[in-house]
């Protein structure tokens, strides 16, 4: 078994440089801000960072809309200063991976710029034209409500080019040798600068056909492949995690059969479920989503989330089950978004509620794969509802109870920071849970520290055990002569189970990780438990001894 696979067990932080610590006080988050609370994040136990689009961009689309892939936008800095920082990340052990924006560009980049004005450019056919309109033109979009059409004219061009998203970004005809040749060259570029690897974004888009007459797009699954070939090639540890709502019946040709496509891929199809489990005390179509997507290659991984930059999409979910978690979780109109998600943080979806918040992060960080959190979810942030679109969940992180929650000394922060009220930064904000030990940030970092001492959630098999209850997910993970035993209870009432657990431990008791109730089997052969409305447990099979046994990883 290769043993430096280090996605297989990493946990994941998301943040954008702009909305997480000004340096220079121009109201902006910057490089050199993230650099000096670098040790804020690694305090937290986190071992990679996910970086989201800083390059050059009009920000019509929060920089996923690049106008220059071999730069950094100098509201966040220099190159320099980038390169700074990936060095402070490795010296704290701490590995950096970055958006990878490749499906489109900005109508701002000079490639669409001397593309759309002249058709003999090298560039025109960098981008993908028709000179009518296309009958589909109204189908497709990836922001339906907000995105009328996937066609649009450009008067400077004398064509219709296409957008699968927004129309200011045109889509790179990304089946060109010579697009290709390119994107592998970026990728090339912030290997040398110390990534450890990419977020690919819009991933099924980018490897799609693309063109007037393309009815039925289909996936080119090779690409996928050639990427990885050239990451590994250039950096024998890098990784790509791959942005990819998809059906469970294409996850291995997104892993490929021999693991020889994406290292890692988000798993939407467990985190739709998981927030329908969570909105309805009901975990039956979790597991079945914890199962359909069991089979992975041995390399592969999933990564694992609750909330991120963008809405809680539950598109895949049946009309019922989305109705559900729109009643539970967001249920005004304006908590909605694109007709098939929620725009909301976490925190403020779950009330505040601090038994549902940790119920919420044990499950993130018990699932099959690999954990991605969001910035600003380990203190528990709010959200602005009065911001457009996405954005309401972007606001800057909450440092202190200083002005603009100590996030810049500018009185014009690039977003508002979340003021008064319970979510406020007055209330919330990282000094202050620091000084206090109950506060949820000291316990995700608790809980981080755990995770890291199970390997078996990487690296395992797991197994649904029953519970006979639908609102009492328990799973065991074995691996290498040990099994964790995990228990959520998603009701609001506290539930008695009889667990028969199996697996490899020597002994029968089960060790309580996080506290000192341990359980041992009853003349039934079976664990009897009471688990508290809305409570955890984390065990492992065996003697007391096994607490403190780290397993190989
Ligand atoms: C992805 C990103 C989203 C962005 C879109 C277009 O879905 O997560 O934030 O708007 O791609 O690049």
């Amino acid at each position: 078994m290769i043993k430096d696979l280090w996605y297989k067990n990493a946990v994941i932080y998301n943040l954008a440089v702009g909305t997480f610590m000004d340096a220079d006080g121009d109201g902006i988050g910057d490089f050199q801000g993230l650099q000096r609370r670098l040790d804020y994040l690694h305090g937290l136990g986190v071992t990679c960072l996910w970086l989201g689009p800083f390059q050059p961009s009009p920000m019509k689309d929060d920089g996923y809309d690049i106008a220059d892939y071999y730069n950094v936008d100098p509201r966040y800095g220099t190159l320099g200063d980038f390169v700074e920082f990936s060095h402070a990340c490795k010296q704290r052990g701490i590995r950096l991976i970055i958006d990878l924006v490749i499906n489109h560009t900005s109508d701002q980049h000079p490639w669409f710029q001397a593309a759309r004005r002249d058709p003999n450019s090298k560039y025109r056919n960098w981008y993908v034209w028709s000179d009518k309109k296309p009958s589909n033109a109204d189908e497709g979009m990836v922001f339906p409500g907000v995105q009328k059409t996937t066609w649009t004219w450009d008067k400077e061009a004398e064509a219709y080019y296409f957008h699968r998203f927004y129309e200011f970004q045109p889509d790179l005809n990304t089946s060109n040798p010579e697009v290709q040749a390119e994107l592998l060259k970026v990728m090339g570029f912030w290997i040398e600068l110390g990534v450890s690897g990419f977020r690919m974004d819009a991933v099924p888009f980018i490897i799609s056909t693309k063109g007037p007459d393309v009815k039925k797009p289909k996936e080119q699954f090779d690409m996928l492949r050639m990427f990885r070939e050239f990451v590994q090639w250039r950096c024998g540890d890098a990784m790509i995690l791959a942005e990819a709502n998809v059906l469970p019946d294409t996850d291995l040709e997104y892993f490929g059969d021999d693991g020889d496509r994406m290292h890692m891929v988000f798993n939407f199809q467990v985190n739709q479920n998981l927030f329908y489990a969570m909105a309805a005390a009901d975990t039956r179509p979790l597991v079945k989503a914890l199962k359909a997507t069991k089979p992975r290659p041995a390399t592969a991984q999933w990564g694992q989330f609750l909330r991120n930059h963008d809405e809680l999409d539950l598109g895949r979910l049946d009309d019922e089950q989305r109705k559900r978690v729109f009643e539970v979780f967001g249920p005004d109109k304006d908590m909605q978004l694109y007709d098939r998600g929620i725009r909301r943080r976490l925190a403020p979806m779950l009330h505040g509620d601090r038994r549902r918040l940790e119920l919420a992060y044990s499950l993130l960080f018990t699932l099959p794969g690999t954990p991605v959190i969001r910035y600003g979810d380990e203190i528990g942030m709010g959200d602005d509802l009065s911001l457009p679109e996405r954005n309401c969940a972007r606001t800057p992180m909450q440092w202190s109870d200083e002005p603009h929650g100590g996030f810049t000394k500018s009185d014009k922060p690039i977003l508002p920071v979340i003021s008064g009220g319970v979510f406020g930064y007055e209330r919330i904000n990282a000094a202050r849970q620091r000084r206090d030990p109950a506060a949820l940030l000291n316990w995700t970092e608790r809980m981080i520290r755990m995770r890291k001492e199970c390997p078996e959630i990487g690296w395992g098999d797991f197994e649904i055990l029953p519970t006979g209850s639908p609102a009492v997910l328990a799973m065991r993970y074995d691996w290498k002569n040990n099994s964790v035993v995990i228990i959520h209870n998603l009701d609001d009432k506290p539930k008695e189970i009889a667990l028969a657990v199996g697996g490899v431990g020597e002994s029968d008791r089960l060790v309580n990780l996080l506290t000192e109730d341990h359980s041992d089997p009853g003349d039934d052969g079976k664990h009897h438990l009471v688990i508290e409305a809305y409570g955890y447990r984390w065990y492992r099979e065996g003697g007391l001894d096994y607490l403190l046994r780290r397993t190989e990883s």
